[in-house]
């Protein structure tokens, strides 16, 4: 078990430790969390629970904090830093304008105006974000990734023969399982056709074919910007989910709360992962957010076969960050609480070495 203890790079260049007093939440206009939990559904509040307590653990903590929902402008953002002057943006936002793509634009645009902010660098978003260019730098790195194809719109779908059937159909940019259903794995060319087609229509977007892995879903976080810290190994337990259903992550195990409640479907850390899972699986987590440029926090998502063999299906810069969400339930078994969590990436935040800082300190 890895124990969390505090890096240098929790630091200011000047070494000495930051305590944030004023802190911008910047979250989508419609996630501005209410002042109380009270009178929402659970699936109601799942929306915007990372959120809330994020907010309500920073006033907690005594951080001086203020939200500010962005949709489609930069402008108010602008002027609060400009007249509040934060020591940090805590940045959730995942979009801009209703764009996923354009959500590395906000950080950078942070970046200009010389403003610290928690989370991945807008290189890191933009690269992680495309999840066929992520399995070309995995591939020159050695780092074992299902084999895979490519499909661009308007191309002609041609399956490249050395890949084998079942094969998972998904948006090569889309994530929170976007568009993954049971449909997704594939198991012959008129149903991968099928399926391919159903994704560039509904998904708007190029498409990802790999081959299907069968074995144990792990996840693993890491938080750092030089110095990595990695997070016990997570699972996700498929509980009773009938035996004629593939064992993934569709968009229906990871937020239907009553369908996870009927199967027993649920996270918690992985026991007795074959031998040598475990390093494997720390190596991996370390190269991969290094090969990608990440910093602040980033959750890699795993396969694990019976025979121990490891592959990585995608590297998620900006995890979900709820409280209980898996990537703060993992930091919390390392003996990171949420509140230190939070103050930890703050600090890292502020540490990050942007190019403004690299330049004038
Ligand atoms: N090649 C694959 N083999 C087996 N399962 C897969 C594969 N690719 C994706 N999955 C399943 O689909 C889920 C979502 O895929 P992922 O690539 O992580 O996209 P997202 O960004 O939506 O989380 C995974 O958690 C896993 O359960
Ligand atoms: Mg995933």
């Amino acid at each position: 078990m890895i124990r969390y203890s505090e890096p240098m790079d929790a630091r200011s260049p000047s070494n000495t430790p930051v305590k944030c007093r004023r802190v911008l939440v910047v979250v989508h206009a419609s996630l501005v969390p209410p002042e109380s939990l009270e009178g929402y559904t659970p699936q109601q509040i799942q929306d915007w629970r990372a959120e809330y307590d994020i907010v309500s653990t920073l006033r907690a903590s005594g951080h001086d904090v203020r939200v500010l929902g962005v949709l489609d402008s930069l402008v108010e953002l602008r002027s609060v830093i400009a007249e509040w002057e934060p020591h940090v943006v805590f940045n959730l936002l995942e979009e801009f304008d209703g764009i996923v793509a354009y959500d590395q634009h906000v950080p950078a645009f942070l970046e200009m105006l010389r403003q610290p902010y928690t989370g991945c660098n807008p290189r890191g978003l933009l690269i992680s974000r495309d999840k066929a260019l992520c399995k070309q730098v995995f591939a020159f790195h050695r780092i074992p990734t299902p084999q895979f194809a490519v499909f661009r719109r308007g191309q002609r779908l041609h399956v490249p023969k050395q890949l084998r059937y079942p094969l998972f159909v998904k948006s090569t940019t889309d994530d929170a399982s976007l568009g993954i259903a049971q449909a997704s794995v594939v198991e012959d060319a008129a149903s991968l056709r099928a399926r391919v087609e159903f994704v560039f229509d509904q998904n708007n977007s190029d498409v990802l074919v790999e081959e299907y892995i069968e074995g144990r879903e792990c996840y693993v976080g890491v938080i750092g910007n030089e110095r990595l810290t990695r997070l016990p190994v997570w699972e996700l337990d498929f509980g009773s989910m009938p035996s004629n259903q593939s064992a993934i992550a569709t968009r229906k195990v990871k937020w239907d709360l009553d369908y996870r409640s009927r199967y027993g479907i649920g996270s918690r850390p992985a026991v007795d992962l074959p031998a040598g899972v475990e390093a494997q699986l720390d190596r991996l987590s370390r190269r991969i957010y290094r090969a990608l440029g990440l910093s602040g926090f980033a959750r890699m998502d795993f396969r694990v076969r019976a025979d121990g063999s490891v592959f990585v299906l995608e590297a998620n810069a900006n995890p979900h960050l709820a409280a209980h969400e898996d990537f703060a339930r993992s930091a919390a078994a390392a003996g990171l609480g949420y509140p230190q969590l939070l103050q930890r990436l703050i600090s890292l935040g502020h540490a990050y070495r942007s190019p403004w800082r690299v330049l004038y300190g």
